[in-house]
């Protein structure tokens, strides 16, 4: 069998992210930079119709960052991703991988607590008002207090994360001026200093 008859997740790594890697990344971190305001400031909103409707919306949103999770996942293991950027230091390399790992589990864990914790209130999560989610946990007071727990541990730990990967992300793109913030932007959009 060649090497390119072989099936990608076998092959080398690509240069660089595929075009659907990059949609997928950037499609996520929009819902979540909705997901974590509008989680941060439902129980404070006044009752009624403003607050269901961004409990609506934080859940719908939620179910979406699943999605694109289990997509990414896939197109990850068929494209495949970049080796590390090769002028990283090995603090840089080992951090910015254990921070992209963590990533992954939290964008699955996170809102599966909050779906989970969201049937055992017991509410059923209703999809941008199109459809309905199946009860994925019986309906339980202390159940949902863990679960609801669970998800805000999730979530606090995912801005920390993603806080450290940001910034990491900035100040290669902003300070250090390299290549790694461009890996993951559209092609030709930010050009590298040397
Ligand atoms: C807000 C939600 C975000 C999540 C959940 C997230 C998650 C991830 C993950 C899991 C990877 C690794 C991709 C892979 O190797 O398969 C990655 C890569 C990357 N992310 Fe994010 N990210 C987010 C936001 C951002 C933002 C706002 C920026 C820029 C300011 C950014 C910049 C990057 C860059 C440059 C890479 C490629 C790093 C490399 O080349 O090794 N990310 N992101």
């Amino acid at each position: 069998m060649s090497t390119s008859e072989r099936p990608t997740i076998l092959r080398r790594a690509p240069e660089s992210y595929s075009a659907a890697s990059k949609w997928l990344h950037w499609l996520t971190a929009a819902c979540i930079f909705f997901l974590i305001p509008s989680g941060l400031s439902l129980e404070h909103l006044p009752e009624g119709v403003i607050q269901n409707t961004f409990y609506d919306l934080h859940r719908s949103f939620g179910f979406v960052v699943l999605c694109l999770a289990i997509l990414r996942v896939g197109v990850r293991l068929y494209y495949g991703a970049p080796a590390a950027y090769a002028g990283l230091t090995p603090f840089e390399r080992i951090a910015s991988q254990a921070a992209h790992m963590a990533l992954y589990v939290l964008i699955f864990v996170t809102p599966m607590l909050g779906w989970a914790a969201t049937s055992a209130y017991p509410v059923t999560v209703s999809v941008f008002w199109l459809f309905n989610l199946p009860m994925i946990a019986p309906a339980n007071e202390d159940l949902f207090k863990t679960l609801i727990l669970g998800h805000k541990i999730a979530a606090f730990t995912m801005a920390g994360v993603l806080a450290a990967h940001i910034g990491g992300a900035l100040m290669h793109g902003f300070i250090k001026r390299d290549g790694v913030l461009a890996r993951m932007l559209p092609d030709g959009f930010m050009q590298p200093r040397n």
